[in-house]
């Protein structure tokens, strides 16, 4: 049997660290499901779709040439043969991603490559409806969330140890438009499912979510 472990929050709440963690320590397949809105976002921004051309980006989803390798702390990510791990973690990508998310197409074009990453032994799947609606049946599920002031707090962190430079309060406007976006959209809007554990990681190291989330998982029958 796969078992599916669904995380989901909204951005800068820790979810991708504790992904790739969880993944490592079980040994299990990860599924970072907002990197396909990005790649959505990115292909659809390449082939001059327009973000208002729903059927258009709907094709781009259903058609994105994606490779998803093993690298060294993490994964790259090859668009049509072209290296964007670092393109699609660009802020702007971020937030076109939110908008072609919103996009029911787009999200019905995905869902089944979504579903394709459930592979024995396991999965971890980040996201914003991975137990809402991609893997509705998980026996684990979490919604990950944290203050928006401290996930704007961490995010700059990131990008200072990046060498790059951050506008704590840019950052912040950022994350709270595109929680507002991903939350009051009408397609699979960012909610904790009925039977999520919630999980507020403001004032908790990512060890002490990572033990939380691992206690959950001993649970499992
Ligand atoms: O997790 P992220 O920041 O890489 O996601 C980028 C955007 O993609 C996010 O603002 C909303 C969208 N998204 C989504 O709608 N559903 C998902 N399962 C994952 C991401």
């Amino acid at each position: 049997m796969t078992v599916v472990i669904t995380i989901d929050g909204p951005s800068g709440a820790g979810k991708g660290t504790l992904c790739q963690l969880l993944a490592k320590k079980l040994g299990f397949h990860l599924l970072d499901s907002g990197a396909l809105y990005r790649l959505t976002a990115l292909a659809a921004e390449n082939q001059g779709i327009d973000f208002d051309d729903s059927e258009g980006l709907a094709q781009v989803a259903a058609s994105l040439d994606v490779v998803f390798e093993p690298a060294e702390g993490g994964v790259r990510v090859m668009l049509a043969g072209k290296d964007v791990s670092t393109t699609i973690r660009q802020e702007h990508v971020g937030m076109n991603a939110s908008k072609v998310a919103a996009c029911q197409p787009v999200r019905d074009a995905l869902l089944r490559r979504q579903r394709g990453f459930a592979e024995a032994p396991g999965l971890v799947a980040d996201g914003r409806d991975m137990g809402t609606t991609v893997f509705t049946e998980a026996p684990v599920k979490v919604f990950l969330t944290a203050s928006s002031e401290e996930r704007a707090k961490r995010r700059v962190a990131q990008l200072e140890q990046a060498g790059r430079e951050a506008d704590y309060d840019q950052i912040l406007a950022d994350i709270e438009l595109r929680d507002k976006q991903d939350r009051e959209r009408e397609s699979s809007p960012l909610r904790p499912a009925d039977d999520a554990v919630i999980l507020d990681s403001t004032n908790m190291t990512i060890d002490e979510v990572l033990s939380a989330v691992m206690n959950l998982v001993k649970q499992l029958p």
